[in-house]
Formats: structure tokens, sequence, C-alpha cells
């Protein structure tokens, strides 16, 4: 499916007209837009845990942050390498300066939960304050990486499916 547009560029215009359906699907549903809820809830969850651990001492949330941290950094990869195969396949979106923008953003925040990650498996003791701090920092990359996906969808259309039948 390609995209409409009025505009009066011709460089807009023959972007508009690239394929932007997604090419990592399962009857039509993009696999990267189902698999980017885990890397983001569990950033979150990793904040979560740190606060927990800052405000009442208890042990328990430095391993739930432990984890927690593994998995967004794991779950993040795994959905960055079907994000990554959209962006090289699908010849609307590689076009698109919006795709490399949140491939960047979302890059950083991959890297952030990495990061986040070894600190703990390392020194434990560096969650307050380096670990608390690369979980604030990965919360707002998750939202600027989770932005700008949401605009290739809702502003740029792709991977849409619009059916005859409703
Ligand atoms: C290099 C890595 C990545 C690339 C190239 C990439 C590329 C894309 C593409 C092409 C889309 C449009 C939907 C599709 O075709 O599947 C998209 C949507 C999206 N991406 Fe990524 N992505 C990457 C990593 C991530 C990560 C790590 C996150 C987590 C924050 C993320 C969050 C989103 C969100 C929230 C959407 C919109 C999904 C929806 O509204 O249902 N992406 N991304």
């Amino acid at each position: 499916m390609a995209k409409s547009t009025n505009d009066p560029s011709p460089v807009i215009q023959a972007v508009a007209k690239k394929d932007i359906s997604s090419a990592v699907a399962i009857a039509g549903h993009p696999i990267h837009a189902m698999a980017v809820h885990f890397p983001i809830a569990l950033a979150i969850a990793t904040l979560g845990a740190d606060v927990f651990y800052w405000w009442s001492a208890d042990p328990f949330w430095l391993r739930a942050g432990l984890w927690a941290a593994g998995f967004s950094f794991a779950t993040g990869v795994a959905a960055s390498l079907v994000g990554t195969a959209e962006l090289l396949l699908v010849p609307g979106i590689r076009s698109r300066a919006a795709s490399w923008t949140h491939a960047i953003a979302a890059m950083m925040f991959v890297s952030i939960c990495g990061m986040n990650w070894v600190v703990r498996l390392v020194t434990p003791d560096a969650v307050l304050p380096l670990g608390l701090a690369l979980s604030g920092l990965g919360a707002v990359f998750t939202g600027l990486a989770g932005w700008h996906g949401g605009k290739l969808i809702l502003h740029h259309g792709v991977g849409i499916m619009v059916s005859d039948d409703g």
C-alpha cells in the first residue's frame, strides 16, 4: 500500500508512491508493533524497582531491577532486529527520515538498557545512584523512541491495512 499526497514537491510525491506495507507481519499485523511493548514495560519496571529500593532498602527490589533491566535489553534487541528488517526491506519505510529518527532514538534506548543491566551485574551496589539515573534516562528514551515509532504508524500510515469490508 502507498500513501496519497497533495504535496507539490516531486520528492515528497516520489516517497509517497513507495510501498509502506509491513514486511515482517502475521496476517498483516506488524510483529515489531507487537514486540515493543516488552522493552517499554520492562524499562519502566526497572525504574519502578529502583525507586522502591531507594524507598525501602529491601534487597528484593535489587534483584527485581537486575532481572527487569536484563530483559528490557534482551527484548529490546529482539524488537530492534525486527524493526531493522522492516527498515531495510520496505522501500517506503527506509526512504522516510522519520524512520531513521526512530531507529536512532531506539538504539540509544536499547544501549542504555544494556548498560543499566551490565552495571547491576558487575556492581550491584551501584544501583544508587548510577542505576537509578540510567533507569530515569532509559524511561526518557523509551518515550522518545516510542513517540517516533507511533508517528510512523499514526502520521505516515506505515503498516496500516484498510479493508474494504470495514
Ligand atoms: C533499530 C531499531 C528499530 C527500528 C529500525 C524500528 C523501526 C520501526 C518501524 C519500521 C515501525 C513501523 C511499524 C512496523 O513497520 O513494524 C516502528 C514502530 C514502532 N516502534 Fe520501532 N524500531 C526499532 C526499535 C524500537 C524499539 C527498541 C522500541 C521501543 C521503545 C520501538 C518502539 C516502536 C513503537 C512504540 C512503534 C509504534 C507501534 C504501534 O503504534 O503499534 N522501536 N518501528
